[in-house]
């Protein structure tokens, strides 16, 4: 892969929220360091609650740091100016989950893919070329049998593409993925995951691809952080991730991932305990209530992230050898 400089950087990232109770606070994010270079696919995986969207708001500006970094294409975004704030977001995209939810019915697709130039004050050029362009990109042939057709008169599918398409109109650097194929047809979600890792390649975007299911997603991406109650528990190379997992999650996560190759298929590995819950964070290794490999020290010692190969680092007290 080309080396270049990342796109987003997040740096040590914390987002506290105020709790249901009266001063209870909620650490949703706890201290999380993740890159997206152009070109790469990105995954952030881990179960709902984890913490995943917090961290997508605080890369989108949508949501304050309670300390620690976003930045974007070398902005930062909780501290920028107004029209450093303006540029960065002109270069990045959000994709939410719901193509039928994001996209406004009483608006032609044409509409909605030239929504987003209108926001950020692109006037140069031919905008419906441009619009056209961005919609045969997302795989909408020939554009324009859709730009004056309704939202509702598309599959789900097309409004996920022509949700993509509103977002490349602006030519991003960055686009942040909240679970883009979690609500659509089994038979489509390929397509759509195709769609965007070509994306990264061939336009040099960076993704990050925010995800429960690891299974669906792992065969499009480059990178994978597995996030656990607010924090990366492990993050490395998808092959390196998936052929040697060293925390006891990410093998989990992976046992439900089907293999073409018999010899390797995993049993599934079911977690037992409670579902984790950010307002109660368990002491020393967070997963140590629900771990199959639990040790002693797991409820007295917080596992570092700490290097296990090239990129590949696990937070595990197996893996720092202070398990006993
Ligand atoms: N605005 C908010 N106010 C209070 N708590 C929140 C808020 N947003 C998220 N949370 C809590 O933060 C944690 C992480 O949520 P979220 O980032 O949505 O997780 P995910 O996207 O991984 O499902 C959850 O415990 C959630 O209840
Ligand atoms: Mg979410």
């Amino acid at each position: 892969m080309r080396v270049s400089e990342p796109i987003l950087v997040i740096d040590d990232l914390v987002v506290d929220f105020h709790g249901r109770k009266k001063g209870e606070s909620i650490r949703a994010v706890d201290g999380v360091d993740l890159t997206v270079s152009p070109g790469e696919v990105v995954a952030l995986v881990g179960e709902s609650g984890c913490g995943k969207t917090t961290t997508a708001n605080a890369v989108l500006g949508l949501v304050s740091p309670t300390s620690g970094r976003v930045t974007v294409g070398g902005i930062d975004i909780a501290n920028a100016d107004k029209a450093a704030l303006k540029a960065a977001r002109a270069g990045m995209q959000m994709i939410a989950q719901d193509p039928y939810e994001s996209l406004n019915p009483r608006m032609t697709i044409g509409e909605i893919v030239l929504e987003p130039l209108v926001i950020h004050d692109f006037s140069e050029g031919d905008l419906n070329a441009r619009a056209a362009q961005a919609l045969g990109h997302a795989g909408l042939n020939p554009p324009k049998e859709f730009i004056s057709r309704r939202p509702h008169e598309l599959s789900g599918g097309q409004r996920q593409r022509v949700v993509i398409a509103a977002a490349l109109s602006i030519q991003p650097r960055l686009i942040v993925a909240d679970e883009p194929v979690s609500m659509l047809d089994v038979s489509i979600r390929a397509g759509i995951l195709n769609l965007l890792q070509s994306l990264a390649r061939e336009d040099d975007i960076g993704i990050l691809m925010i995800t429960h299911d690891l299974s669906t997603v792992a065969a499009y991406c480059d990178r994978i952080a597995v996030m656990y109650l607010g924090r990366i528990v492990e993050t490395g190379p998808t092959l390196e991730v998936i052929k040697s997992p060293q925390h006891p999650y990410t093998e989990a996560l992976l046992s439900v991932v089907p293999s073409h190759d018999p010899d390797h298929s995993m049993t599934p590995i079911l977690l037992e305990g409670e579902t984790p819950d950010a307002a109660k964070v368990p002491s020393g290794c967070r997963f140590h209530p629900r771990c199959p490999k639990v040790f002693e020290s797991c409820p007295m010692v917080e596992p570092d992230l700490l290097e296990v190969g090239e990129g590949h680092r696990a937070a595990c007290l197996l893996v720092s050898g202070l398990a006993d």
